[in-house]
């Protein structure tokens, strides 16, 4: 891919018009939004989607998320506009949050995966809104990186797994939210979560006014699911990753002198003070301890753990509460 640098807050309208010259043609196009970067291609071009498919090597059962501008196209990919969907537009859109309704013929099947439903959202990221304004199409876009790797928060990260992929990159520099939105179905007589993200449960609650349905976990078939970004194994680092309960010092350093043991080059994540003299060979990046924060860093710091060539990462484990639910889930499928 090629990469052109645009400015995050104001980006040149020649490079946005390029890019969505681009996109329409049936090009991919890979762009910031406030959760992770995108790999872009025009959403009602199945050629154009196949592309996506193709460079993450992305299995046809996993569903993409159609990206818009604005609540109006957004109405134009969907069969329906529920009243939650006005509600949650209302209050979160532009933002993290992935709304799925039941999917306009418009949009081809393969978007979908042959499901009967589309997932689609307005990103809060100023280059994202650009593109799709002077685009004037919906945009398909999973996250910019190869199928089961970890999510891209910045254009480096991409470039890091995408190089090879014929397409441009706008790098608009590092992803705010840092984790990728929260996907809820509206289909569903409840409204059903799917994946916790950059909105937090709560605060759609709130919202909504009712508590949200939990899908069970998917069975492992070939079958199209819901949400296949709850497959197991996902987001994951190249190095093996393990866990430990937090604060707890004396299962770090047990793990980490078994991990030495076996020859490990061993990266560590935590955000307690455990007062342990870590010796020089260990890659220690101390983590937030509020939730936000250490899901911004989450990505870009086990891309940083790769990249300094470790081969196993010992995470200390987070809160149980509410608002660690999306950092949490995208720890566990790192770990699995
Ligand atoms: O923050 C994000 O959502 C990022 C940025 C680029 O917008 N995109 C992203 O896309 O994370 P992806 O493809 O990596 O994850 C899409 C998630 C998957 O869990 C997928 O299964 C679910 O959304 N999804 C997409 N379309 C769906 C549909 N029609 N029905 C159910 N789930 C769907
Ligand atoms: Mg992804």
């Amino acid at each position: 891919m090629r990469l052109h640098s645009v400015d995050p807050t104001s980006p040149d309208p020649d490079v946005i018009a390029d890019a969505a010259a681009r996109l329409r043609i049936g090009e991919l196009v890979a762009f910031p939004t406030e959760t992770v970067y995108g790999l872009g291609a025009n959403a009602l071009d199945p050629a154009a989607v196949a592309r996506i498919f193709a460079a993450k090597g992305r299995p046809s059962y996993n569903p993409v998320i159609v990206h818009v501008a604005d609540v109006d196209a957004a109405r134009r990919v969907v069969t329906q506009w529920p009243e939650s969907a006005a509600t949650l537009a209302a209050a979160f859109w532009p933002g993290p949050l992935t709304i799925v309704l039941p999917k306009s013929a418009e949009v081809p099947d393969i978007v979908s995966a042959g499901l009967p439903l589309i997932g689609v959202r307005v990103p809060a990221h100023p280059v994202a809104l650009a593109l799709l304004r002077a685009a004037r199409i919906p945009v398909a876009a999973p996250s910019a990186n190869k199928s089961n790797q970890l999510s891209p928060t910045s254009a480096e990260h991409v470039m890091r797994g995408l190089a090879d992929v014929e397409g441009v990159v706008l790098d608009g520099g590092p992803c705010e939210v840092g984790i990728e939105s929260t996907v809820v179905d509206l289909s569903t007589e409840r409204p059903t979560l799917l994946r916790p993200g950059g909105v937090s449960v709560a605060a759609l609650e709130a919202v909504l006014g009712v508590t949200l349905q939990r899908r069970a976990p998917d069975v492992a078939s070939d079958a199209p699911r819901r949400s296949p970004g709850s497959l197991s194994r996902h987001y994951a680092p190249r190095a093996r990753t393990c866990t430990v309960a937090a604060g707890d010092a004396v299962a770090l350093a047990t793990t980490i002198d078994s991990l030495r043991h076996d020859g490990a080059t061993i990266g560590v994540m935590i955000y307690s003070d455990f007062g342990l003299p870590f010796r020089e060979d260990v890659v220690v990046r101390v983590m937030p301890s509020r939730a936000e924060s250490y899901a911004h860093q989450l990505f870009a710091t086990m891309h940083a753990l790769d990249a300094a060539g470790v081969s196993a990462i010992v995470v200390e484990a987070v809160p149980g509460s509410a608002t660690w639910d999306a950092v949490r889930d995208r720890l566990r499928r790192a770990i699995a």
